[in-house]
C-alpha cells in the first residue's frame, strides 16, 4: 500500500529577481516499510521536496499539487492538523544534528520531552523508553549518556541521537536529508547500516535525501533521480545501478569513487545546472548531455513508466544512453 503519494508536485518561490521552479511536476510514491532514495546534484530540489511534503516551506515559497500521507491531503492542511501529523507520523532528520538538538539541555531531557509532549508518559516511563531507543541505535553507554549535553557527543554520536529522536513517536515515515554528508566515509556507512536495520525493526519507510548514489546502494529499495526539480529516471536500485537508462544518471554513477580502479581523478558531469529563474524549453539536462538531439531543446521529454519499475524522462533511444 502507498504510504506517501506526491502527484504533480511544484514549488515555486518568489524572489527580488523572479519566481525561482525549486521543483517541477514531480509525482512519485513511498510504500509502507520502503526505503526510497532520491539523488541529484545540489540545487536539484530534494530538499525542497521534503520540506513541501513537511508543510515547511520559507515564507516566499508556494507549492501546488498533491502530497497524499496515508489517505489524508497534506497540501492546503491547517496548521494545528499539519503539526500533529508532523509530530505523530512524519519525522525528519537533517544533515547537522547541532542544528536540531538544544546546546543548552541535557540529551536525555530533549528524548523525553518528545515522549512526555507528543505521547503523554509520565518521566519515568519517558526516560526508560529513552534509554531503550539510544540501545536501539547502538548507543554506548545509553543511560550515562542521557545526562550529557550535545557537544560532548561526537558527530556519528549525535546523528544517533537525533535518530532515537525521530524514531521515538514510532513515525511511519522518516525523511532523512543528507543525514551522514557531515562524517567521515566509516562512520557514514555505520549510520547507513544501521538506518537499514531499523527500518525493519521498527517497519519505518524511509526518504533518504543525498546528492551521492554511493550512499543509497546498500539501503534503498527505489532510487529517484532528480534533475532540476525533475524526474529524470526512477528504478529499483539495481536498475538504477547496473542498467542507467538516462545519461544523468550515468554521469552521476561515474561520479562515485569506485574501489576496484584505480582511477586518480574522479569523473564530474561537465557544465553546470540550469537558471531556475529561466529553466530551458525542452529538456533542462539538454545543455550537459551527450547523447542531445534537436527535439530536446524544443520539449520536455515525458515520464515513461516500463513494464518494470523504470521510469524515465529522456529523448534519446534507450539503446544508445552508454551504460546498458
Ligand atoms: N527560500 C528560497 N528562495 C528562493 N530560492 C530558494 C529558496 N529555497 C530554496 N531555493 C532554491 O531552490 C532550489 C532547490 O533547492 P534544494 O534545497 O531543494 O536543493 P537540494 O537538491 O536539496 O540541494 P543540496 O544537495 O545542495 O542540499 C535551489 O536552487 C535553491 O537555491
Ligand atoms: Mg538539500
Amino acid at each position: 500500500m502507498e504510504l506517501l503519494k506526491v502527484s504533480n508536485l511544484n514549488v515555486v518561490f518568489d524572489t527580488p529577481d523572479g519566481v525561482v521552479t525549486a521543483v517541477k511536476n514531480l509525482s512519485f510514491s513511498v510504500a509502507a516499510g520502503q526505503t526510497l532514495g532520491i539523488v541529484g546534484e545540489s540545487g536539484s530540489g530534494k530538499s525542497q521536496t521534503a520540506f513541501a511534503i513537511m508543510g515547511l516551506l520559507a515564507s516566499n515559497g508556494r507549492v501546488s499539487g498533491s502530497v497524499q500521507f496515508a489517505g489524508q491531503e497534506l497540501v492546503g492542511m491547517s496548521p494545528q492538523q499539519l503539526n500533529k501529523i508532523r509530530a505523530e507520523q512524519i519525522a525528519m532528520i537533517f544533515q547537522d544534528p547541532m542544528t536540531s538538538l538544544n546546546p543548552y539541555l541535557k540529551v536525555g531531557e530533549q528524548l523525553m520531552e518528545v515522549l512526555t509532549h507528543h505521547k503523554g508518559m509520565d518521566k519515568a516511563a519517558a526516560r526508560i523508553h529513552s534509554i531503550r531507543m539510544l540501545e536501539a541505535v547502538k548507543m554506548p553507554e545509553a543511560s550515562k549518556r542521557m545526562s550529557m549535553y550535545p557537544h560532548e557527543f561526537s558527530g556519528g554520536m549525535r546523528q544517533r541521537v537525533m535518530i532515537a529522536m525521530a524514531l521515538l513517536c514510532d513515525p511511519k515515515l522518516l525523511i532523512a536529508d543528507e543525514p551522514t554528508t557531515a562524517l567521515d566515509v566509516t562512520v557514514q556507512a555505520q549510520i547507513m547500516t544501521l538506518l537499514d536495520e531499523l527500518k525493519s525493526e521498527f517497519d519505518t519507510a524511509i526518504m533518504l535525501i543525498t546528492h551521492d548514489l554511493g550512499v543509497v546502494a546498500g539501503v534503498c529499495d527505489a532510487v529517484m533521480v532528480m534533475y532540476a526539480g525533475q524526474t529524470m529516471e526512477y528504478g529499483t536500485t539495481e536498475e538504477i545501478f547496473y542498467q542507467p537508462s538516462h545519461p544523468y544518471t550515468g554521469g552521476l554513477l561515474e561520479s562515485v569513487p569506485r574501489l576496484d580502479t584505480q582511477s586518480e581523478t574522479l569523473a564530474t558531469i561537465a557544465g553546470n545546472p540550469p537558471n531556475l529563474l529561466h529553466l530551458p524549453t525542452g529538456c533542462p539536462f539538454q545543455e550537459r548531455c551527450s547523447l542531445t538531439q534537436a527535439v530536446c531543446s524544443k520539449t520536455m521529454p515525458e515520464l515513461i513508466q516500463f513494464a518494470n519499475s523504470r521510469q524515465r524522462a529522456c529523448h534519446a533511444a534507450i539503446e544508445k544512453v552508454g551504460v546498458l
